[in-house]
């Protein structure tokens, strides 16, 4: 499951707007650098794997099926598909020749080899945010110790004119680069280190803060406004607040973050969409100490003004009525056949194989999208080399007409003490057209 990337690329579409009202193409001043990276040194490489599994270069820079990091992965916008590049140190049809000035051009500033500037696609507003020393790290990795693929790269099917390149130059200049990276006031140096992690290689803030009218983040750190990874919708999908509102993160110890980050799973949730292939690819690789330092950040963001930090105590008038057969309605007799085989008639789940869905922030959010979407579709935990089996949710789309399923979604939403409002018929058959709309590897945009 490639498909909901990230919310940014279509961002050419609002950039050959905002670039219409300019006179001429600007080149952006190029940031002082030292040249000289010794790419043989073991550590320094070893170093840069690190930071390539954080930055998750693999997720976009690998096709399925594909040669890592050679590029090819199809990610469509609303104006056209893109193709990921080659990366591989393949000196005609990867970044072979590309000299550390180049690579740093690329990874931190958006501009490409040629001087053109890179779809915000590649979250180098993020990664503006990387220190020297990654950097250098990763292009010792890169150069050094990733093969040679001979693999050219694809032309993308964005038509004329919204294919020019210079307007992006402009979404660069206002939206681009927010480096270099600024630990949060009066941070100690665990959280320092997790806010670094989460705002530069991690990109967290890619999928978790809203995005703009020009596909841009809404904020690259935090602040007063409380916007930044305050939940994101895109195509049908929601990546949830981090921000210990409502029923998010809150309830969760920092030690469930750090064990949901390392394996996609804690005893009552578990990870899927896109972020079961970030813990796949990318946060299962965190060391211990980095893992704590991400949930120590996470712990200091402060709920939105509006938002409170609500864990309420679930009351379960639910599951006696359940086991007794009292509950005759279609929700509550669908959730026994369909569901309950596995996440119970208690709504507990099993640990670390079925999710709970008492107080489970996905059941309950005001938006029930992500929960429609997840029950159509199915899922799979991530994979990840500490745990013994990946267990999986059956597809409900071929299933469960809209009505059904939205009485059992009803049903789930208000039992065992969830509060959550009713899931109309309507509601699914909108996310149930959105599915089959889709392409493979969409990038959304920021826009639902
Ligand atoms: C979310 C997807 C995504 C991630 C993650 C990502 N990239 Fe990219 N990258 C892209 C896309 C898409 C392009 C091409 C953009 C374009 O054509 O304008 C690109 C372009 C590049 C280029 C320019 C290549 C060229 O031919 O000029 C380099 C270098 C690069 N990426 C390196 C990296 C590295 C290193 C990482 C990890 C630190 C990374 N990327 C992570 C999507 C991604
Ligand atoms: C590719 C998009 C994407 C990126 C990048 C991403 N996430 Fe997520 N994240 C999601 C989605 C979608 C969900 C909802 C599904 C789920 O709960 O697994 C989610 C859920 C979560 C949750 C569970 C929240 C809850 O209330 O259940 C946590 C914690 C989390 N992400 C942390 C992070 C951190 C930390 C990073 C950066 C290291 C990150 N995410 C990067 C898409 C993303
Ligand atoms: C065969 C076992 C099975 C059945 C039947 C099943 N699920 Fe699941 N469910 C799972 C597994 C496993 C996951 C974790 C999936 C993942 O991580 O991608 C899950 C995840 C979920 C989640 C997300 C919870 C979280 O914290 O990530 C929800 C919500 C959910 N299921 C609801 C339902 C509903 C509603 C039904 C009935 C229509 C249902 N499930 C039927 C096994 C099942």
């Amino acid at each position: 499951m490639n498909f909901l990337k990230y919310g940014v690329a279509a961002a050419a579409m609002g950039v050959a707007i905002v670039g219409g009202g300019f006179v001429a193409p600007m080149m952006l001043a190029p940031r002082s650098h030292a040249a000289d990276v010794n790419i043989t040194n073991p550590q320094m490489i070893a170093h840069g794997r690190y930071v390539a599994d954080l930055a998750d270069c693999a997720a976009c820079h690998t096709a399925p099926g594909g040669k890592p990091f050679a590029g090819g992965l199809a990610m469509a916008t609303p104006i056209g598909t893109i193709y990921s590049p080659n990366i591989t140190p393949d000196k005609t049809t990867g970044i072979g020749s590309y000299d550390y000035a180049d690579f740093e051009r690329a990874v931190r500033q958006g501009i490409g080899k040629d001087g053109s500037p890179l779809y915000p696609a590649m979250p180098y507003v993020s990664y503006s945010k990387l220190t020297d020393q990654d950097v250098r790290a990763l292009y010792a990795y890169f150069m050094s110790a990733v093969k040679p693929v001979s693999q050219p790269n694809h032309a993308s099917t964005i038509a004329w004119p919204m294919s020019m390149r210079w307007p992006l130059r402009f979404w660069n200049m206002l939206f681009g680069g927010s480096g270099p990276f600024v630990p949060p006031k009066g941070a100690t140096p665990e959280v320092a280190r997790g806010a670094y992690l989460v705002e530069a290689a991690g990109h967290c803030g890619a999928c978790h803060t809203p995005h703009g009218s020009f596909f841009q983040e809404k904020a690259l750190s935090n602040g007063p406004n409380g916007v930044y990874l305050s939940g994101s919708k895109f195509a049908g999908a929601y990546a949830p607040d981090l921000r210990n509102e409502d029923t998010g993160l809150a309830g969760w110890s920092q030690a469930e973050i750090v064990d949901f980050l390392k394996t996609g799973r804690t005893t009552r949730t578990a990870a899927f969409d896109g972020m079961g292939e970030v813990v796949e690819h990318s946060t299962q690789h965190l060391t211990a100490a980095d893992a704590s330092a991400i949930a120590a950040y996470l712990a200091t963001l402060s709920p939105r003004p509006g938002h409170t930090a609500s864990v309420a105590k679930l009351t379960d008038a639910t599951t006696a009525k359940l086991l007794d057969n009292a509950d005759r309605s279609p929700g509550a007799l669908g959730y026994v056949a369909t569901c309950a085989a596995c996440h119970r008639l208690n709504g507990q789940g099993t640990p670390r194989i079925f999710p709970a869905l008492a107080g489970n922030s996905v059941v309950t959010a005001a938006d029930p999208s992500a929960l429609i979407r997840l029950t159509l579709t199915g899922g799979a935990m991530p994979y990840v080399r500490s745990e013994k089996m990946d267990p999986s949710m059956p597809e409900f789309e071929s299933r469960l007409d809209n009505g059904q399923l939205a009485d059992i979604l009803t049903f789930v939403r208000k039992s065992w003490g969830n509060t959550g409002a009713p899931v109309t018929a309507e509601n699914v058959a909108a996310i149930r057209s959105k599915l089959a709309h889709e392409p493979d590897n969409y990038v959304p945009g920021g826009v639902d």
